[in-house]
């Protein structure tokens, strides 16, 4: 099997989607057709159905995985990650998209917001699901970019209010039914650099102009750097505050 390939099943309908995932993921792309068994030479495999994209596994492995963007208004109360952004109409960044799932509801509470995503893969399905998302403000709102969020912050192009990033953690052992989306994200974006690029990220969005940056942390895991003004805890997570520029520290 080969780890670096992804296998494309197309049934044709709608040929542009097929053409664009060969431009995102250039030459680690493997073109198969429907009831072929080249799906199998590679861990995972997209299936594209007219214009709807999805991850699949050989053999049934998993169930295939579709992500959809669909913020939905937290069980009580504000939203913690809302509280967090501290804003409804600023300019947001994302430097870890992901799914959107954060981002489409930070969209969805007013403000604007360009994401990162650099994986290939998950850009495809995020900016799929985006593409089918049922509420034109997030559409409107949420712009979702394959780039580097490091690269794009480096060019001192970007400005943002607030800058937001989701760093990928190991999946901790009492926690080991994390939901289904997460783990998926842990296994396509299995990068050994995690903790050095997080650390440079933190520090760019530190120095970018950004009047706020917020990192969501587990619990269990420490603040990433010193000198945070403040932190909101959600069941699953917190969220942890710093002002650039602020001698308060929390
Ligand atoms: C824990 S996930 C974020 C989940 C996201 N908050 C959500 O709501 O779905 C981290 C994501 O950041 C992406 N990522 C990591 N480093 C990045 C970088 N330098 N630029 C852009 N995306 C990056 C990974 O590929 C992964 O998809």
């Amino acid at each position: 099997m080969n780890s670096d390939l992804i296998t494309v099943i197309s049934d044709r309908s709608d040929i542009k989607y097929t053409e664009w995932i060969s431009r995102i993921l250039g030459s680690r792309i493997y073109l198969g057709s429907p009831g072929n068994q080249s799906a199998n030479k590679t861990p995972f495999f997209l299936r594209v159905s007219g214009n709807r994209i999805q991850l699949e596994f050989p053999e049934g492995r998993c169930k295939p995985f579709m992500p959809v963007i669909a913020p939905g208004l937290p069980a009580r109360g504000i939203d913690p990650l809302l509280r967090a952004i501290g804003t409804k109409q600023g300019k947001v960044i994302d430097m870890t998209a992901g799914w959107c799932v954060d981002a489409s509801r930070i969209a969805f509470s007013g403000c604007s917001i360009v994401a990162f995503e650099n994986s290939p893969l998950v850009y495809v399905l995020t900016q799929n699901a985006i593409e089918h998302c049922r509420l034109p403000l997030i559409k409107q709102r949420l712009v979702l970019r394959h780039e580097d969020s490091i690269q794009a912050l480096q060019s001192g192009t970007m400005d943002a209010d607030v800058i937001y990033m989701d760093p990928m953690f190991p999946a901790h052992k009492r926690n080991a039914a994390s939901p289904k989306a997460i783990s998926l994200l842990r296994e396509l974006v299995n990068r050994p650099d995690h903790t050095q690029s997080f650390e440079k990220m933190f520090e760019l969005a530190m120095s970018s102009g950004a009047r706020r940056v917020v990192i969501k942390r587990p619990h269990h895991f420490p603040a990433i750097q010193k000198g945070k003004v403040g932190e909101i805890k959600s069941k699953q997570v917190r969220y942890d505050i710093y002002f650039p520029g602020s001698s308060i520290a929390y």
